[in-house]
């Protein structure tokens, strides 16, 4: 099933130019960018996106590390997309996360992460329309599609 979902490359990816690499990885899977939008996420946004972690202990210092600086949000899309970017993410902790996905191999931590990846098709619809209008998302043929599914 084709489905879209939501990618941040959070500050600590941008402020160690890691953009391009981390792009990259969906593209070389097959996914398809079809959103981007570099940006300042305000506190109200992050309180919005992460609401349902407030209260807990890491709350104030995840909202105020996204909202340090610029982050840059994708819209992916492509088969099974939520399920297969939360898979070449890899698991929330660095230390804990395998080797050849992102998190396992750019990092060792749980906060500084580098990317935020929509863990349900319910979740992906509500974030996605948190951050991207309906005309930022886009439709357009990828040819090297027909390749890899
Ligand atoms: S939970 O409680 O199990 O649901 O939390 P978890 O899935 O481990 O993490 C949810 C998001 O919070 C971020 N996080 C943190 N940020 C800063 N500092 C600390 N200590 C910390 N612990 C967790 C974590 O990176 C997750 O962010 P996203 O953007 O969802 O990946």
């Amino acid at each position: 099933m084709v489905e879209t979902t939501l990618i941040i490359l959070k500050p600590d990816a941008v402020q160690r130019q890691l953009m391009g690499r981390i792009i990259a990885r969906f593209e070389d899977k097959g996914l398809q960018v079809v959103g981007a939008k570099l940006m300042r996420i305000t506190e109200d946004l992050a309180g919005k996106h992460y609401a349902e972690h407030e209260g807990k202990p890491f709350y104030a210092g995840l909202v105020k590390f996204m909202t340090s600086n610029p982050v840059l949000v994708l819209a992916i899309r492509g088969d099974e997309a939520i399920e297969v970017c939360r898979r070449l993410l890899g698991k929330t902790n660095g230390i804990e996360a395998d080797p050849g996905t992102i998190r396992g191999d750019f990092g060792l931590s749980k906060g500084y992460n580098l990317v935020h990846g929509s863990d349900s098709a319910k979740s992906a619809k509500r974030e996605l329309e948190l951050f991207f209008t309906k005309d930022e998302i886009h439709t357009y043929e990828q040819t090297v599609g027909a390749w890899i599914t």
